[in-house]
């Protein structure tokens, strides 16, 4: 099982400095590789993140009767760092329609394959999803919006089985909750269904916004990308497209926190702050300096951070994906942190590793509340899911000691080169 390994005399003995190059989003490239699969032909994803869930939602295309080629793009990059990919689908015109359980249960986003299945092969049998254990993550919305679009769906076996009989139609749909995965798949059932489709409570992260575009670039009829509602009105079909990946916010806001919890200057090429509105808001709040530039953004911080509290909400609330990054500055800065988890009910088991530098952390149904100005001490902790994983890491520049993150298989999901990132920063962490 490998780690990562942090050694650290504490916080702000040891500042960051330098610039990280940040690449495309996770969370949206996969479910711009899914999108590939509504129209036949040649489609190229650029400015994909080197990862492991990149390959699988591939190989899962493949399932499907994809070819997919995935290839390092030609970059600048330093040789210390993964290089972006490439990802070419050729879609055949007649699609498998099942995906099965060994793919689909190694990433939640190949759920993202049941909406466009729908659409191409009017039947569609999805294994239920695996992913993170950050909550339950329920998919009763992505199933009543493709009902409601003619499709009758249930859970059999393990597997989400959709079929439409006669045709997809559109409809008038209302999110309870703007979920990402069921706007996500409702929007590419949609593209293709017969007539007009409305989306209210639409989800508007920014990945919603790049699939929206990269759709409307193959032929999709869509207004309201950005808002809480999207109005699609179905075309026949639709081609195969070249499209580049928006910047991953959710690790752009990783270094931003890196900033604060280590001390010291980051530069976050490519980094889009309007992306990030709420969390550098907050990091101002707790004491830093942040510059924008055309290129990115810049956060400092050269003193202890004051407490801060925030509440996740979707976007453009305070992303949930930080909010471990978040608990982790409040049990070093100055002050009592709270913070309110709106999003998913078991983020929270990042805590107890958090107690194991000596957080005190104390939880209250949805609500924790910190008391921050501890000294951290390093120890063996483990990650459970992707950014618990990263947070515990960047944890560990704030500790005093050596701090052990064992399963880093989860950070390797969704931070390529985290390692020699760090370390070009000039953090003292390796891999074992
Ligand atoms: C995506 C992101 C994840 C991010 C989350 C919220 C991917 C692969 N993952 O996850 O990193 O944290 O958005 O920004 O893109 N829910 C239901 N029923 C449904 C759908 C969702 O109850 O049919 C609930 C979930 O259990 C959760 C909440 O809604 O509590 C939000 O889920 P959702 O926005 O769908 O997140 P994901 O798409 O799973």
């Amino acid at each position: 099982m490998s780690s990562f390994r942090v050694h650290s005399q504490g916080p702000f003995t040891a500042p960051l400095s330098g610039a990280v190059e940040v690449g495309g989003a996770k969370n949206s490239a996969l479910k711009l590789m899914a999108a590939t699969l509504l129209a036949p032909g040649r489609s190229t994803i650029r400015n994909v993140p080197d990862i492991l869930d990149v390959t699988v939602m591939g190989q899962l295309l493949e399932r499907l009767g994809c070819q997919v080629r995935i290839t390092p793009e030609s970059s600048a990059d330093s040789a210390a760092t993964k290089p972006r990919l490439t990802v070419i689908v050729e879609v055949p015109a007649q699609l498998g329609h099942e995906a099965p359980y060994e793919l689909v249960r190694r990433l939640r986003a190949s759920i993202s394959v049941l909406g466009p299945l729908v659409a191409r092969c009017h039947r569609a049998s999805v294994a239920l999803p695996g992913g993170d254990a950050i909550g339950s993550r329920g998919l009763n919305m992505h199933m009543s919006g493709l009902e409601e679009m003619g499709a009758k769906c249930h859970v059999e076996h393990g597997q989400v089985i959709a079929k439409v009989d006669h045709e997809l139609r559109g409809a008038r749909l209302g999110l309870d909750f703007p979920s990402v995965g069921a706007t996500e798949n409702l929007l590419m059932a949609a593209v293709l269904a017969k007539g007009t489709t409305s989306i209210d409570n639409a989800a508007r992260e920014p990945e919603i916004a790049d699939l929206c575009s990269m759709l409307t670039k193959m032929g999709a009829q869509i207004e309201g990308a950005t808002t809480s509602t999207l109005l699609i009105e179905g075309v026949d079909s639709l081609q195969p497209v070249e499209h580049t990946t928006v910047t991953d916010r959710i690790v752009a806001g990783t270094w931003a926190f890196a900033a604060a919890l280590a001390g010291g200057s980051v530069r976050v090429v490519n980094g889009i702050a309007e992306h990030l509105d709420l969390p550098l808001d907050k990091l101002q709040r707790a004491g830093g300096e942040i510059d924008t530039d055309p290129d990115g953004f810049t956060v400092s911080f050269t003193n202890r951070p004051r407490a801060i509290e925030i509440s996740t909400l979707p976007y453009p609330g305070f992303p949930t994906d930080l909010q471990p990054f978040a608990m982790a500055l409040a049990s070093v800065s100055e002050g009592m942190g709270m913070i309110t988890e709106n999003v998913f009910e078991s983020r929270f088991m990042f805590a107890q590793e958090l107690a194991r530098l000596g957080a005190d952390v104390r939880v209250d149904g949805h609500h924790a509340s910190i008391h921050g100005g501890l000294a951290l001490s390093g120890a063996p902790v483990e990650a459970h899911d992707i950014r618990a994983g990263a947070a515990l890491v960047l944890a560990g520049l704030a500790a005093v000691g050596t701090t052990t993150v064992s399963h880093s298989h989860h950070i390797d999901r969704g931070y390529p080169a985290f390692a020699e990132h760090l370390r070009a920063l000039g953090a003292d962490v390796e891999r074992s």
